[in-house]
């Protein structure tokens, strides 16, 4: 029994010399001194040997259970020192995963600095919005076949006397009536840059997109002013050697009404595949028509306006040269995509 005792001992502080880690030396805790371990079930043993050597062989148990505890100890301690030790304050540190702004995030800041700077004023309104904010008020009357265009998802509610349905905003050009109610008098500078609905989902539409919308009400607004703010944006946005056209559109609620291009980056306007004769399409534009202006509160005999909307994500899209073949991706949460920008 003296022999197994000392044997288990020695094999016991071998191991632990052993061990590279804090785990290692609590298996071979419970593996020599836990209920079942080895040294426990010899200790347990010591009450069948012979009474004469009994005591000699407790003594010897003892010993050997304090110096398996005592090594251990010292071990975990000798670990942890040399973990200090080691560590090496001159090995680049791993740097976290850091992020940065969604890209259209980034194209709201920079579309409304270029407008600030021409003293637009920047706003935002409700993007569960009122039919006859939504429509009625852009001279789109309830079953207008033009309110097809915009696929609108309705809210099912109450509907309001005056105000009509609920909806999700289609188009921030519902931002106009409202800014004609808060300004009341002109001039008016607006930018209002918000999120917009529609039930579309393909590869150039998604459910949830943004526009810029433009508005400028006061005496004597022309087209010549709008084609100027449009050109100081596309050379502020887009680059100093762009430019735009207007071409003749049908909006409700503008009159006369056009769609904007500008001209394209890749052939400089000579026309190449990626554009129509020299030509991308930007978004609508137009003078207020009367009956918006009426419904605005503002007297359309006194006073113009111009008002323009366009999509954050495809004008964005433009500038960068980004050949997005799915504007669905912007939306998709892929950080494999995302982290490219
Ligand atoms: C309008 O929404 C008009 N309110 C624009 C306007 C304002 C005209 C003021 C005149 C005066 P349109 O439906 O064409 O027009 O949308 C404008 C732009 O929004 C489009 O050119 C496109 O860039 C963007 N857009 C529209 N639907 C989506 C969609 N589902 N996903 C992404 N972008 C979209």
């Amino acid at each position: 029994m003296q022999n197994d005792i000392q044997n288990l001992k020695n094999v016991a502080l071998g191991q632990i010399i052993e061990a590279k880690t804090a785990t290692e030396l609590e298996t071979l805790r419970i593996s020599y001194l836990g209920r079942s371990g080895k040294l426990t079930k010899l200790i347990k043993e010591i009450k069948q040997i012979d009474k004469n050597e009994r005591k000699q062989v407790g003594i010897l148990a003892n010993e050997a259970k304090n110096t398996i505890e005592k090594n251990l100890a010292s071990q975990k301690n000798k670990l942890k020192e040399s973990a200090r030790v080691w560590f090496d304050a001159t090995i680049p540190g791993k740097k976290p995963p850091q992020g940065h702004l969604h890209l259209v995030t980034k194209a709201i800041s920079e579309i409304a600095s270029v407008f600030e700077k021409l003293g637009f004023v920047r706003v935002r309104y409700p993007e569960v919005e009122w039919d006859w904010y939504a429509f009625e008020a852009l001279n789109m009357p309830k079953n207008h076949p033009a309110r097809d265009e915009w696929e609108t998802f309705f809210i099912e509610s109450r509907e309001h006397k005056t105000l009509g349905q609920i909806a999700l905003t289609p188009h921030t050009s519902s931002g106009q009536i409202r800014e004609m109610e808060r300004v009341g008098k002109p001039p008016i500078r607006m930018i209002n840059i918000a999120k917009c609905y529609r039930r579309q989902s393909d590869v150039s539409h998604v459910p949830m997109f943004h526009q810029f919308e433009g508005l400028v009400v006061d005496r004597g607004i022309s087209i010549a002013h709008l084609k100027g703010t449009l050109d100081y944006f596309a050379k502020n946005f887009f680059g100093p050697d762009r430019k735009t056209r207007l071409r003749p559109f049908h909006f409700q609620f503008t009159e006369p009404s056009f769609e904007v291009d500008v001209t394209c980056d890749v052939c400089k306007g000579k026309g190449c595949k990626l554009c129509t004769d020299g030509w991308l399409e930007l978004g609508g534009a137009g003078m207020i028509h009367p009956i918006v202006l009426k419904n605005g509160g503002i007297d359309p005999k006194r006073f113009t306006g111009f008002a323009f909307g366009w999509g954050v994500e495809r004008t964005y899209m433009m500038k960068s040269g980004l050949k997005i073949d799915d504007i669905r991706l912007l939306y998709s949460s892929d950080l494999r995509f995302l982290t490219q920008f």
